[in-house]
């Protein structure tokens, strides 16, 4: 590979490039996600080369395999470009068709178009898609747009030109000052000022300082960050090195879980190709700075996504957090002054060097600028990565990005934040979402994640399922989370399993003030959101599981009645033989009945019975 030794020869690289690719009247971009890769696109990928190879289109006709394009639902997708063409839920055997179909004989594969649910109407381009038409994609920029194994399809979407004017025009003061105008906050969760952070860490006198990419990405559901690193992880390389610049680190690392083995070889590769082209390492681009990247990997402890859990970490040591301060800014990894920002964070460094903080603090909020990634999930039509600008509203998010609720069934909550992020009712669907916007809701943004909830979720046994999440992953370093979540949630259990009482609700709202008020690292200081944003906007919920011993949406299965319905039951005897507790007693031909103090709900009868004779009470049977 050329290596480049100034910003003249990266430009003239890209015009370069640029004009090689000029050749080709069709591109084919095939996503190369995870997701779209468990759903064979690796063979559509091979099978279009293939017949391309075979029709002697290899001049003319060129297949891109790209990251994540979001829409994971209606994966694997293959985007045709110029004419922006999206196909949608694309096998290995419609390569045949694509390719003689529309590149040869230009008639489009309308059977691959995506249909809207709404009108029922084929859709070609995913600008006129529900699912892309509100969302602006900053740090998703590239993904889906740019092989992320090429570093010529970076550098060709002006990849490096940010790295070179940091280093040769703007200077590190002038950057930092770019960052802090941007207005660009820490996407990992803190929405911490990232300029003013590069700015402290700056200041701070050191022989040597370090940049972290948080890669750890602990929530469940959530894989924005995979998607980046998957999709381009060039745009936080760049953004590390120009991180490095600013603060005066020439070294960066890249704490990444083991189970993301995609993101890992991209992004090593990534390296690899960013050393051999002179954009890592000594002397980049003649500016005499020296910058290059290692990986480290987590073990998959939602802890170790803490800062300070994550250096111990990286240190060898137990992943546990310590308290702060000192901030990683002032004494890192090492003890030396490390600047840690999120993978998503990273992503939208370059483009605001190369487009200027005034457009990036255009976008969004007065307080929350440019965009957020989320990814979508839950009882919703379209499960996706999604990329909008801050103050989007949650009814915007739910029914025109997600395509309404899964079922036609009523929406019930949306909870955001990850684990320790809170559940959101219908009353916040139009609050625009922004940092503070969703703390003072009582959730908060999180790194991203938004599990939608409908009329069949319990809200108590959501609370719970959080709980357990928590209790699980406390580090066990402090008394509060370690033991107080574990209490909440046995709190949580007795009243799902219909044994709570009204000092537990009690309990519960007091425990979990005292566990924010006094655990040591945010795990433990948000841990308990999901019981008091549920408690908050779900109370009679709670009251029914409590007093009533009834659970509405029939999730808890202690507070429900198996009971056989006396006008279907033909008497076959099938529910008294699958019974592992001998609770239902009749005779052959005869009505049968299950005693109440003997059923433990295990719902094996019900399941047996071929006549639909065993139903499930939500109302608890009060004995006459
Ligand atoms: C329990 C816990 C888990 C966290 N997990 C992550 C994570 O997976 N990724 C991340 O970037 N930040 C995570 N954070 C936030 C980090 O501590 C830190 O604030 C962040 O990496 C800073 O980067 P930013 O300013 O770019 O957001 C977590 C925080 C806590 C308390
Ligand atoms: S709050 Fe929880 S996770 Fe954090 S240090 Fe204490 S025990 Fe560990
Ligand atoms: S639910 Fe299970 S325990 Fe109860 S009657 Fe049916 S089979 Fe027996």
């Amino acid at each position: 590979m050329t290596k480049l030794k100034s910003l003249a020869e990266l430009i003239k690289m890209k015009e370069m490039l640029l004009q090689q690719k000029k050749g080709y009247s069709k591109h084919l971009h095939v996503c190369g996600g995870t997701g779209c890769q468990a759903a064979h696109s690796k063979t559509l990928d091979m099978n279009l080369k293939e017949i391309i190879d075979d029709k002697g289109l290899n001049n003319s006709v060129r297949v891109v395999t790209t990251g994540c394009f979001g829409f994971c639902e209606k994966g694997p997708i293959v985007k045709v470009l110029p004419d922006n063409t999206f196909y949608t839920e694309v096998k290995p055997a419609d390569a045949r068709e694509i390719i003689e179909d529309h590149i040869l004989k230009g008639n489009k594969v309308e059977r691959l178009f995506y249909t809207d649910p709404a009108t029922n109407e084929k859709v070609s381009n995913s600008e006129e898609m529900g699912f892309y038409k509100k969302q602006l994609r900053i740090a998703l920029r590239n993904c889906g747009a740019i092989n992320p194994e090429d570093i010529h399809d970076y550098i060709e979407n002006d990849g490096y030109q940010a790295l070179g004017k940091v280093m040769l025009v703007y200077g590190a003061v002038e950057t930092i000052d770019i960052i802090k105008k941007s207005g660009l906050r820490g996407r990992g969760g803190g929405g911490f000022p990232t300029g003013l952070k590069w700015e402290i860490t700056s200041k701070v006198e050191a022989d040597q300082k370090y940049v972290v990419c948080n890669a750890d990405e602990g929530d469940p559901g959530a894989f924005m960050d995979r998607a980046i690193l998957e999709g381009d992880p060039h745009s936080v390389i760049e953004a590390m090195a120009i991180c490095g610049y600013t603060i005066g680190a020439t070294k960066g690392l890249v704490y990444i879980r083991a189970e993301y083995p995609l993101a890992i070889t991209r992004l090593k590769k990534a390296i690899n190709q960013a050393r051999e082209t002179g954009l890592l390492g000594t002397d980049i681009m003649g500016s005499g700075f020296d910058f290059d990247i290692e990986l480290r990997f987590g073990a998959g402890a939602f802890v170790c996504g803490e800062e300070t859990a994550l250096i111990h970490s990286m240190e060898g040591l137990r992943g546990e957090p310590t308290f702060k301060p000192p901030f990683p800014s002032v004494s890192g990894y090492l003890g030396k002054p490390t600047n840690v920002n999120n993978v998503e964070t990273f992503a939208n460094i370059p483009v605001i060097i190369n487009k200027g903080a005034d457009w990036f603090a255009s976008i969004g909020t007065e307080k929350s600028k440019g965009t957020k990634v989320f990814a979508l999930a839950g009882k919703i039509n379209n499960v996706g990565l999604i990329e909008v600008p801050m103050g989007t509203t949650l009814r915007e998010i739910i029914y025109e990005i997600g395509g309404g609720i899964k079922d036609g069934k009523k929406f019930k909550a949306i909870q955001t934040g990850g684990p320790s992020g809170g559940c959101l009712t219908e009353k916040h669907l139009d609050t625009p979402i922004d940092y503070d916007n969703l703390t003072a809701a009582g959730s908060m943004m999180g790194s991203g994640g938004m599990i939608v909830l409908d009329e069949d979720d319990c809200m108590v046994s959501v609370a719970k399922f959080y709980l357990d999440f928590i209790v699980e992953e406390s580090c066990g370093k402090c008394a509060p989370c370690r033991v107080g979540n574990k209490r909440l949630y046995e709190t949580l259990e007795r009243i799902t399993q219909g044994k709570g009482t009204p000092e537990d609700l009690e309990r519960l709202k007091n425990l979990s003030n005292v566990i924010k008020e006094t655990s040591l690292c945010g795990l433990g200081q948000t841990s308990p959101n999901p019981v008091l944003s549920t408690m908050e906007n779900f109370w009679d919920e709670y009251v029914e599981h409590v007093y009533e011993k009834k659970c509405r949406s029939g999730q808890c299965k202690a507070l429900l009645n198996y009971h056989i319905e006396e006008e279907l039951c033909v008497g076959c005897t099938a529910c008294k033989r699958s019974c592992p507790v001998n609770a239902i007693t009749g005779d052959k031909k005869q009505l049968h009945v299950i005693n109440q103090d003997i059923c433990i709900k295990c719902g094996a009868c019900e399941e047996k019975c071929a006549f639909d004779a065993i139903t499930i009470r939500i109302e608890k049977k009060i004995p006459a």
